[in-house]
């Protein structure tokens, strides 16, 4: 699409490289710039694009805000698009989106910017994190002193009245008993699994509760995973 047309349908204009995607979710129509699909192969970073298991968790947001009615949450790896952390804030009490890619979060700024107003612009704010780095941690735990009830990360997490983290990916290579073993060492237990339960946990499912009807073609397929964890 031309940076012209877009301007004209989307009242956007994205940078060159750049295209703009229109989401319809709950209710909100969102226009996300993004890398385009010519620059997306050769791309190293991943954060300029928005991931299908980001459109899926921000769906599932927007039909169960309950899940961060009143919550702090913090998405980790948002990536440019911040679509999860923009429908949270609707619901939540705060939001942090952040990544380590500072393109992605410059392109991140500017996509929340352009698509919320006060007062939910103000409950949503964006900060550079790179998973491991002490001192960008130790600055987040400074200023958000209370710390956060939920932890999204898509194509990687999110909570109830727990604490909790969510990872969700379409199915893809993901090594599974690294996250599972990296999860338990940092004190996450989990309780739940999509689209197989936990055969020794007799508990209802908390995910199958987010889909009452089914409703989405990667939930039917199975290509949907989510792996839910309570802190120990
Ligand atoms: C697969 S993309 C997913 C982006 C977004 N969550 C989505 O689903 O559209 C992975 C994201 O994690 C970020 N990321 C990868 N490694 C990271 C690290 N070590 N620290 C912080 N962010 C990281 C990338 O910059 C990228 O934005």
């Amino acid at each position: 699409m031309s940076d012209g047309v877009a301007a004209e349908m989307f009242g956007i204009s994205p940078s060159s490289d750049n295209e703009v995607i229109e989401l319809e979710l709950g209710g909100w129509t969102f226009k996300i710039e993004v890398l385009s699909k010519v620059h997306q192969h050769t791309c190293k970073s991943t954060g300029l694009m928005l991931w299908e298991s980001a459109r899926f968790m921000a769906s599932v947001l927007a039909k169960n805000p309950a899940i961060v009615s009143g919550k702090r949450v913090l998405e980790l790896g948002c990536g440019s698009g911040g679509i999860c952390s923009m429908i949270a804030a609707r619901s939540a009490d705060l939001v942090l989106g952040t990544d380590g890619d500072t393109k992605a979060l410059d392109l991140l700024k500017q996509n929340v910017n352009s698509n919320l107003r006060p007062p939910l612009l103000d409950k949503l704010i964006t900060r550079r994190l790179e998973w491991g780095n002490t001192d960008q941690i130790e600055a987040i735990k400074e200023a958000h002193a209370g710390g956060f009830d939920i932890i999204i990360g898509t194509d990687k997490h999110w909570c109830d009245l727990e604490p909790a983290l969510i990872l969700c990916h379409i199915f893809r290579r993901v090594d599974e008993p690294s996250i599972l073993s990296a999860a338990s060492h940092f004190g996450f237990r989990l309780v739940d699994k999509w689209p197989i339960g936990i055969p020794t946990n007799p508990s209802p499912s908390i995910i199958k509760t987010w889909f009452p009807e089914n409703g989405s073609e990667h939930v039917e397929s199975g290509a949907l995973h989510i792996l839910y964890f309570h802190m120990e």
